[in-house]
């Protein structure tokens, strides 16, 4: 299928690491997805060489993922090697928040923008139930400090699942009352394996249902817009904002802007299709910037014409893609 309009491709995400150091239910629980030998992950010098390359066919912006990205080793380094790299107007890093409190204040000194943070919950042992580990205070910590060194606007991803954690919807959304964060919903993906199936999967409408039931309306509100497919509303006289990211029952690739290079190095133009492109065997290879420049621009010329219906076709680890 064609795409309707043309949106420019302005946006890389990167998953530096397919390690994590939480396991939770709804990305792979029980590690069915093998690591990756360390041999296939990119290298710090790889990733900078991509960045450039990709700079210079219009990405202007770099979200790095995971796995978790705070646990690659000298990550700091990475973010002060990216950040003032020409035609990259934004870096940004989406993390579960485990080590932020203590590295909030480097990584905004090594040129982070902001930061998005995973947290499906308010309360300590459905945290624990969630992500196997009983670091909610940890994360609540990291919180706050990103908000005290200016790593902002502060995002929250809660991804909203059927008996896990809907009854948390009230308490997630008033942390956007209290605090000057985005609360986002974020629709359960399946990835296969072991995780749970598509109907655990809690639609958006419903998330809201329950918010303007507890709150009032919600209004509409483009405070927060990032690069994502978020949308975003305000609970009235609320510091922050509410945002869903309706990834199951929204419709979003005409507008998609995103690529993704996953921690071994292959480029995928879309998170719902394993197609993708052996970027890391080009470079490995020995390939000049020239002839990976031309594989970047074909990239980038395919996908302005790709769209995947919404439904997953394969299985996939969601650590190694970098959600
Ligand atoms: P900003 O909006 O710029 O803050 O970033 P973002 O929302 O793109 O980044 P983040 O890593 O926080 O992404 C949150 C989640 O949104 C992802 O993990 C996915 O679950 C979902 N998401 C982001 N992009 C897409 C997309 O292209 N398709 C789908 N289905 N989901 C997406
Ligand atoms: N479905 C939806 N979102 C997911 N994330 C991780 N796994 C899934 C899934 N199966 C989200 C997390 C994280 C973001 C990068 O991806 O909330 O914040
Ligand atoms: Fe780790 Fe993120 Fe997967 Fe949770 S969703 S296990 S924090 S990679």
């Amino acid at each position: 299928m064609k795409k309707m309009c043309e949106t420019s491709i302005d946006y890389l995400r990167i998953s530096v690491t397919d390690r994590c150091n939480l396991r939770c239910i709804y990305c792979d629980p029980l590690q069915d997805c093998e690591f990756m030998p360390r041999k296939e992950i990119l290298t710090f010098e790889e990733i900078h060489r991509i960045v450039e390359l990709f700079a210079q066919c219009g990405i202007t912006k770099i979200r790095l993922t995971g796995g978790e990205p705070l646990i690659r080793t000298n990550i700091v380094q990475l973010v002060r090697q990216l950040a003032p790299i020409r035609g990259i107007d934004e870096l940004t890093l989406t993390t579960n928040g485990v080590l932020l409190e203590s590295m909030a204040a480097e990584l905004k000194a090594a040129g982070l923008k902001r930061v998005n943070v995973s947290l499906d919950t308010t309360s300590r042992g459905n945290y624990k139930q969630i992500t196997g580990f009983d670091l909610f205070e940890k994360v609540m910590k990291g919180i706050y400090k990103a908000l005290e060194v200016g790593l902002k606007p502060v995002k929250m991803n809660s991804v909203i699942i059927q008996g896990v954690n809907v009854s948390q919807v009230p308490a997630l959304a008033r942390m956007s009352v209290e605090l000057p964060v985005a609360a986002r919903f974020i629709e359960y993906c399946p990835t296969g394996r072991n995780t749970r199936p598509a109907s655990s999967y809690v639609p958006n409408s419903e998330v809201r249902r329950i918010i303007e039931h507890k709150f009032g309306p919600l209004t509409s509100t483009l405070s927060a817009r990032g690069n994502g497919p978020a949308m975003y509303f305000k609970i009235a006289d609320s510091a922050g904002c509410i945002g869903f990211i309706s990834g199951a029952s929204g419709f979003f690739c005409r507008s998609c802007n995103r690529l993704r290079l996953t921690s071994d190095g292959n480029v995928r133009p879309c998170l719902y299709s394993a197609h993708s492109y052996d970027l890391k065997g080009l470079i490995r290879g020995g390939a000049n910037d020239r002839q990976v420049l031309d594989l970047l621009k074909r990239i980038i010329a395919e996908k302005k014409n790709f769209t995947k219906l919404n439904s997953f076709t394969e299985d996939f680890c969601m650590r190694s893609v970098g959600g």
